[in-house]
């Protein structure tokens, strides 16, 4: 009972959701159903690494769960809390009941010991608060697990990773190892803002998605119905394709390719000039920098036969439009340095702290701990494993 036959099932079906993959992806993809491994997608922003993923659970049907990694994350947060809400709220419900419990208990001491053997009642799945990773190997139904930007996690949860992805199976101490029914199709995203260990890569089917050959983003562009003519998007294609190829501090992503196809066919482009370009940079660039060099170089991108005449007179601009047609020159493709310079350029930061959550405030997630029974201080999976591997 497999989601796909071949690798052009898996291509055709992302297609039909509207996502474009190239041969190499969609082969990464097919394998990875195949062999029940994760797969890590490394590359700059908006590539479309987190929308595989999203994409992958649409197509196949599966419920999408999505763990988004920030610095500082609590393994808590990945994995499992105890619900103590609701344990607060059973304890106040049935305190008469716990009462009598302890009513003709000698000293604080029995009574004491009375309500812990009441303990495993409170730490039990009923009162398990699933976080992603608890959720993907105890839900009932096939999940896709996308494990978002994981460079941004701590190592310690990445350890915790490393044990999830491995076996599938997540253990809770006080009430045993929760083992995936159906291996979950994991995703993992990064934007190599460090080195992830080679233990987690080791664990991955493991892909570097870089941006998309001038066909395949053309692809994208008519599967997104931009509204923009065949023509001009073309052009746009190369232009931007030259932008990404300038030492810019934020590299057009396909997703502006999208936007500015967008702008341009809601303002009724019909031809690709370096005014109109000019006039819409903002929606492309988001640095006052990068606007400037964009707007140097702009005339040269949509008609390279301008360098030449610019050279010539010395540097003046000349606005010298050829119409289409003129496109050759811009090829970047096999440029693995262009890729290193753009990787460099890919510094965290990109996101203001909201787009990752604001992480729990230590005091709130301190005073729910310490007002819960010890017993939960051996909760932690983490240390667990830690105990275990001091052994
Ligand atoms: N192959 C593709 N086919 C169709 N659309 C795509 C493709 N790749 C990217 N896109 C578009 O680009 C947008 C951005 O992609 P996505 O959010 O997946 O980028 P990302 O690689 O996760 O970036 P980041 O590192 O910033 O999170 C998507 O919403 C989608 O519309
Ligand atoms: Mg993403």
């Amino acid at each position: 009972m497999s989601d796909f036959e071949t690798v052009d099932d898996v291509a055709a079906a992302l297609a039909s959701d509207g996502y474009i993959a190239d041969r190499q992806l969609a082969t990464a993809v097919f394998v990875q159903t195949r062999l029940d491994k994760p797969l890590l997608l490394e590359g700059p922003a908006g590539v479309g690494k987190t929308e595989l993923a999203k994409t992958l659970a649409r197509v196949t049907g599966r419920r999408l769960l999505r763990l988004q990694c920030y610095e500082g994350q609590d393994e808590t947060k990945a994995l499992y809390e105890w619900d103590y809400g609701k344990q607060l709220l059973y304890t106040q419900i049935l305190r008469e009941k716990i009462g009598q419990l302890v009513a003709d208990a000698a000293d604080l001491h029995t009574a004491v010991e009375r309500v812990a053997q009441q303990e495993s009642v409170f730490f039990s799945e009923r009162f398990l608060a699933p976080r992603p990773l608890l959720e993907a190997v105890r839900s009932a139904d096939p999940v896709v697990l996308l494990i978002d930007e994981v460079d941004r996690a701590d190592e310690a949860l990445e350890a915790v990773l490393l044990e999830m992805l491995a076996e599938y199976q997540v253990s809770v101490p006080e009430i045993g190892t929760f083992v995936a029914r159906q291996a979950p199709y994991v995703v993992l995203t990064s934007n190599n803002t460090r080195d992830l260990s080679a233990a987690l890569k080791r664990r991955c089917l493991h892909l570097f998605l870089d941006y998309p050959s001038a066909e395949r983003e053309l692809e994208i562009l008519r599967s997104k119905k931009t509204g923009l003519s065949e023509a001009a998007a073309k052009q746009l294609i190369e232009v931007v394709r030259g932008l990404r190829a300038l030492d810019l501090r934020k590299a057009p992503s396909i997703s502006e390719t999208v936007d500015w196809a967008r702008t341009l066919a809601v303002l009724g482009v019909e031809e690709i000039t370096p005014q109109v370009l000019a006039d819409t940079i903002s929606v492309v660039m988001k640095y006052e920098r990068d606007v400037k060099r964009a707007l140097d170089v702009l005339p040269s991108l949509v008609d390279p036969n301008a360098v030449l005449v610019e050279s010539l007179e010395h540097g003046h601009h000349h606005d010298h439009d050829h119409g289409h047609g003129h496109h050759h020159g811009h090829d970047h493709d096999h440029d693995p340095e262009g890729k290193a310079e753009r990787l460099a350029k890919d510094r965290p930061g990109r996101h203001d702290e909201n787009y990752y959550g604001a992480p729990t405030p230590a005091a709130a997630v301190g005073s729910g701990r310490r007002s819960v029974p010890a017993s939960q201080a051996s909760r932690s999976f983490a240390a667990g494993l830690a105990r275990r591997r001091a052994l």
